[in-house]
Order: structure tokens, then sequence, then C-alpha cells
């Protein structure tokens, strides 16, 4: 048994399962550290879009490989918003990175190892000192295959496209219904198809599908299950 009792709670799950939203409850909570690994992919992504290297939808990847050295992710925590920002070379990108034009590169610049070995790697220095919440595609299976708790969520790709458009619109963003269900098909697809460590369920973790499941149920049943894990670990 750790001295601390502190675990790591690996949330992995389809785009736009809510997995961000319990997982910051969770850490909130529990009071552990929450990283939102889709928003380091999310960064690279802009960095790329910001630096030239897509021609429409063409990734020049060896130019963005190429660039890797350059780019530096950063979380500071936002005491009001009472979560973690993303900084992409020392600037806020918080806002930019949820994009659809982002979305829409995502999995491919997400697809490339040499991203994902980088991006991994600051992962797991994260988690050296237990007490964190990870949420991904491959926490679970690659970043910490040891993880105490694992969850895998899922739910219907409408549920998840509604969910979404209203929180773009919410935001600011100008996009349709359709483009944002498409986006979210296309990345189902890619995200569980690619050769580097793709979305599957990793051994051992619970799956909760939350399609017809309110935000509250879910967050006491998920801590729940959390309480056991940590009691036993
Ligand atoms: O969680 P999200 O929708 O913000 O993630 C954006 C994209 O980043 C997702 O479509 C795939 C990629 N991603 C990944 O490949 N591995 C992770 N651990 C997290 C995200």
């Amino acid at each position: 048994m750790k001295s601390s009792n502190k675990i790591i709670i690996a949330i992995d799950g389809f785009s736009s399962t809510g997995k961000s939203t319990i997982a910051k409850q969770l850490a909130n909570k529990l009071g552990y550290l929450y990283v939102d690994t889709g928003a380091m992919y999310r960064a690279v992504t802009l960095y790329s879009m910001q630096n030239n290297f897509v021609d429409t939808d063409y990734l020049k990847k060896e130019a963005l490989i190429g660039s890797l050295q350059h780019i530096t992710l950063s979380f500071k925590y936002n005491e009001k918003l009472k979560f973690s920002e993303m900084y992409l070379n020392g600037i806020n990108v918080e806002n930019e990175i949820r994009s659809l034009a982002v979305s829409k590169l995502v999995s491919t610049v997400s697809a490339l190892s040499a991203v994902r070995k980088k991006l991994v790697e600051q992962q797991q220095k994260m988690g050296e000192e237990s007490g964190i919440v990870m949420d991904g595609r491959d926490i679970g299976t690659v970043v910490f295959p040891e993880a105490e708790l694992k969850l895998f969520m899922t739910a219907s790709p409408e549920k998840r496209a509604t969910r979404r458009y209203k929180e773009l619109l919410e935001k600011g963003h100008d996009v349709s219904y359709e483009e944002v269900l498409h986006n979210v098909e296309q990345r189902d697809y890619l995200d569980s198809t690619r050769k580097d460590s793709p979305l599957i369920k990793a051994k051992g973790a619970i799956e909760f599908d939350n399609s017809d499941m309110g935000l509250k149920e879910q967050f006491e049943r998920i801590l729940s299950i959390t309480e056991r894990h940590i009691s036993v670990s």
C-alpha cells in the first residue's frame, strides 16, 4: 500500500463523452491534479496551423516533426474556473484549441508517432507523484497501463454531437450540428483505427455508457467507484 493512498485515475473514451467534465469534478473533489491530454494534442495542432504546416486539409508532417523541439506545452491552474488551462509556448490557447478547425485536424496530428512520443513522456512525468486524473484516448493502455482505476466512457454519436454543438455555440463558435456530428464520427474512426495507440478499451477498464445519464448521477456513480478503489489501494 502506498503511504499517501493516492491513486492514478485513467479516463479514456470517444470524443465528447463528457470525460473532461467528470475528470475535472473528480480531481476537484479528491484534491488531485487533472490533466486533459486532448488539450495537448489540440495545442500541437494549433501550432501546426499557426506555422503554416497545413495547406487546406493537408498536413506537412515532416515540417511539424522537425519543429517539435520548439513546442512547449504547460498547464496553469485558473482559480476562477477551477481547472488548468492550456498554454502553448507561454500563451493561453484554451479557447482557440476548442475550435472546429482544430478538431478537424487533430486526429491527423495525433496519429504521428513522434508527436505521441513527446506528449506521452510529458504525461508520464506528470503522473510520477500519483494523485492524478488524466483523460484521453490511450491513458489506460499506454500512458499508465498500471493505473489503479481505469474508466472507458461511451455515448451515442448523436448525443455527443449535441453536447459538443451546444458547447461550441455557447463559446461563440459559428458551426452547424451536421458539421459537428460529421467531425465526431470521423474522429471516432480515425482515433480507433490509427496504428500507434488506437483508442481501445484498456484491460481492466470499467465501461460507462452515459448516453442517458445526467451529470449528477454519473458523477455520483463514478465517485463511489473511485472511493472504493482508493480504500483498497
Ligand atoms: O479529448 P479531445 O476530443 O479534446 O481530443 C482531441 C483529439 O486528440 C482526439 O480526437 C484524439 C487526440 N487524442 C489522442 O490521440 N490521445 C489522447 N490521449 C488524447 C487525445
